[in-house]
C-alpha cells in the first residue's frame, strides 16, 4: 500500500456533499482515505464508489468490525462488495472472527486492518492490556496491516516491535486527539487524520502541516 504524504484523512462527515467538496479541495495531497458509520450511517455503502470514481482513493472501511465469524463475514462481504480496498477489524474478539474478515477479502483480492489498542483515554482500561497479545496473534496469522495509536507513542513503540518493520501501521490520535505527527511517523508508516482537516477553515492549508 502506497499513501500518499503518508496521510489518510478520516471523513466522517455526515454529508456525502461536503465530503466531495472536502475531497476536491485536497485530493492533491492524499490518495487515500477511510470513511466510518458517520458517512456510512448518513449516505450509504455507495459512497465508496464516488470516492474511487471521482478521486480514485483508497478506501479504508473503519467499521471496526467486532461480531461472531458468521456475521463478520457478511459485513466484509458487504464492504468489499461495495467497492472498499480495506476493513478495519477488531482484535479481541479473536482469530476465528478475524480470519472470517481475512478470507472473504482475499476473495476480493483486497485486505484487512487489524485493531491492536485504540487511541482514546478509554482505551487503557480494557483493550490496553490485551492489545500486544491482539499484535502477537496477528503475526501469528500473517496479518500484515496494523492499527495503533499515536496518542501513545510508547505503546505504538511496543506493537512496532511486536508486528516487525514490514508491517503495515496506521496511526489515528494525531491533532485533535494531541498525537504528535512527526513522532508518530517514527513509527508508524501513516497518520489518520480528522477533525484537524475536515473541521479547519484552510483545509489544505491544515492539511500542509502534517506532511514532513
Ligand atoms: P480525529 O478527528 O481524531 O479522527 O483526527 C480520528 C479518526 O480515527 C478513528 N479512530 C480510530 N480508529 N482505531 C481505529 O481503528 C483507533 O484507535 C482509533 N482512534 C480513532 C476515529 O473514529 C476517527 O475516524
Amino acid at each position: 500500500m502506497r499513501v500518499k504524504n503518508n496521510i489518510i484523512l478520516a471523513m466522517d462527515l455526515m454529508n456525502i456533499l461536503d465530503a466531495y467538496d472536502l475531497s476536491e479541495e485536497i485530493s492533491n495531497y492524499i490518495n487515500t482515505i477511510k470513511i466510518g458509520y458517520p458517512l456510512t450511517l448518513s449516505e450509504g455503502l455507495s459512497t465508496i464508489n464516488i470516492f474511487k470514481e471521482n478521486f480514485d482513493f483508497n478506501v479504508i472501511c473503519d467499521y471496526k468490525v467486532a461480531d461472531i465469524p458468521e456475521t463478520n463475514e457478511k459485513i466484509a462481504d458487504l464492504t468489499f462488495k461495495a467497492g472498499a480496498d480495506y476493513l478495519i477489524v477488531h482484535g479481541f474478539v479473536g482469530s476465528d472472527s478475524i480470519i472470517a474478515t481475512k478470507e472473504k477479502a482475499e476473495e476480493y483480492e483486497k485486505d484487512i486492518f487489524l485493531l491492536t489498542e485504540m487511541s482514546h483515554p478509554g482505551a487503557k482500561k480494557f483493550l490496553q492490556p490485551v492489545a500486544d497479545d491482539i499484535a502477537k496473534m496477528g503475526v501469528e496469522m500473517n496479518i500484515k496491516n496494523y492499527v495503533a495509536p499515536s496518542t501513545r507513542l510508547e505503546r505504538l513503540s511496543q506493537i512496532r516491535d511486536i508486528v516487525g518493520k514490514d508491517s503495515f501501521i496506521i496511526s489515528p490520535g494525531v491533532g485533535t486527539q494531541g498525537g504528535d505527527p512527526k513522532k508518530t511517523l517514527n513509527y508508524a508508516d501513516a497518520l489518520i487524520v480528522g477533525r484537524s482537516i475536515y473541521e479547519s477553515e484552510d483545509p489544505e492549508t491544515a492539511i500542509k502541516n502534517f506532511i514532513f
